[in-house]
């Protein structure tokens, strides 16, 4: 059911490094994302898949994991992800980086929920250097990285909890290492009719 592949696909920072990520299943994931709505249907984005155990883990070095958890480091040695997939704005097609972001978000909630349909989760990223990336991929200048998501078979525990009253959003882990996420309550985001 939809509503438990939603539930299940979680932002996930710890990874079985026993179980690889094919080539066939992130072209499955792209081949996902390439047919959802894109605005004006201008179909901006390009997409750099890497499954290369030494080419992950250079990527792996530009991006920035759990901001609201710093010490932690994570994801921890041994949990690596296996592949990435890094979402690219092609600027001869669309050169507005805002007129992109919506189509982002799309493909990559679709990536994320193909993924977890295969038995697999990952990781949007943002917080990344572009710069640095684009010369570690060799990418054109046309071709400029808008989102990063880390694969992999996840390998922790997430919890989703409500919102505490003092209204802290901060993720959290207990002794054992579950990740507690907070979310709003849906009465608290559903507006209706007075
Ligand atoms: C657009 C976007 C960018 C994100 N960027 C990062 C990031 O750079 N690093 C990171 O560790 N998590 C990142 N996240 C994951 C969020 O922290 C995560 O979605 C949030 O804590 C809620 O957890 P959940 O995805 O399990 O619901 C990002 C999520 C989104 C949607």
């Amino acid at each position: 059911m939809l509503r438990d592949i939603i539930l299940k696909n979680r932002s996930y920072r710890g990874f079985n490094e026993e179980r690889n990520v094919t080539t066939d299943e992130l072209f499955s994931l792209v081949d996902d994302a390439r047919v959802t709505g894109s605005a004006a249907n201008r179909q901006p984005l390009k997409y750099y898949i890497s499954n290369d155990s030494m080419e992950v883990e250079e990527i792996l070095k530009h991006t920035k994991w759990a901001g609201a958890l710093p010490e932690l480091h994570l994801p921890k040695p041994g949990t690596h992800p296996k592949a990435f997939v890094i979402m690219l704005q092609d600027k001869d097609i669309q050169p507005n980086t805002q007129a992109v972001l919506i189509d982002v978000g799309i493909a990559a909630q679709t990536i994320l929920l193909s993924a977890t349909e295969k038995g697999l989760g990952g990781l949007m990223i943002r917080n990344f250097g572009p710069e640095p990336l684009s010369a570690l991929l060799g990418l054109p200048d046309n071709l400029t990285p808008v989102m990063v998501i880390a694969l992999g078979e996840p390998a922790e525990t997430v919890t989703l909890v409500d919102i505490p009253k003092d209204g802290n959003i901060n993720y959290y882990r207990d002794e054992n290492g579950t990740h507690f996420v907070p979310k709003r309550r849906l009465e608290d985001i559903v507006l209706l009719k007075k």
